[in-house]
């Protein structure tokens, strides 16, 4: 497996940095920490990713593999390449010894492929960190393929922990962005030019709600 690293990663210093050194001090307890979580967010994002054996997925934000564990498993010649900011969660992640995959540190905004390079884009529990989610979704368009779609799951802001959970974060925590509820979040695909938006929403346990939304890129 391939660890590179971008050295010249443009960091913005409010968020962006924020978001590299919270999860340089989460990552050698993240997995075990926030275990419930990360099995129930697998579990939903995998039932929606409709995966072809012959699929490349790329996932963003993919922290410390576990999705990127669980897609090679499921599927061992389906090509899988991670990326996130953080270069300690991808070092946990390199040590699951995800076949030969690469694991990039970068932003999401900025992708190192390129154009059409990917049938699927997905990502899980990182959208909310994006200050420029605008920017993020027109660059996952541009490097899937003609018809690739893009699969994410976050937090869901129409369930009250959830928005509670954020307006708490947005005032405490300077690497949280914002979350989005369904129509928001369809609105924002929408406008970075995706058709055939769906967006669920779903609980994991009595309080906390995700969504996942899927989506098809347009390259006219
Ligand atoms: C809550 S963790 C989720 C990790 C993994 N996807 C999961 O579900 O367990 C959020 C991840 O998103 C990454 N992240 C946040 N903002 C990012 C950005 N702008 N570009 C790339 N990765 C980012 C963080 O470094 C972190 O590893």
């Amino acid at each position: 497996m391939v660890l590179s690293i971008m050295t010249e990663i443009n960091y913005t210093p409010n968020n962006e940095y924020a978001v590299i050194k919270e999860y340089a001090s989460l990552a050698p307890n993240y997995d075990r920490r926030w275990t419930f979580y990360i099995n129930a967010t697998l579990r939903e994002t995998l039932k929606r990713l409709d995966i072809n054996p012959t699929d490349k997925i790329l996932d963003i934000g993919c922290g410390t593999g576990s999705l990127l564990q669980a897609i090679t498993e499921g599927y061992p010649q389906v090509k899988v390449v991670g990326v996130d900011l953080s270069i300690e969660m991808l070092r946990i992640a390199r040590n699951k010894q995800i076949k030969d995959s690469p694991l990039i540190a970068c932003q999401a905004r900025c992708l190192p492929f390129r154009s059409e390079s990917f049938d699927k884009v997905v990502s899980c529990n990182a959208f909310h960190y994006l200050r420029k989610p605008e920017e993020c979704l027109a660059e996952i368009a541009r490097v899937l393929k003609p018809q690739g779609r893009i699969v994410i799951t976050d937090w869901c802001d129409d369930y009250i922990a959830c928005r509670v959970c954020d307006l708490f974060l947005r005032v405490f925590n300077r690497s949280h962005f914002k979350t989005y509820g369904r129509r928001a979040c369809e609105y924002l695909l929408r406008n970075a030019g995706y058709s055939n938006i769906q967006v669920e929403r779903y609980k994991i346990n009595w309080l906390w709600g995700l969504m996942t939304a899927k989506a098809q890129a347009n390259h006219d």
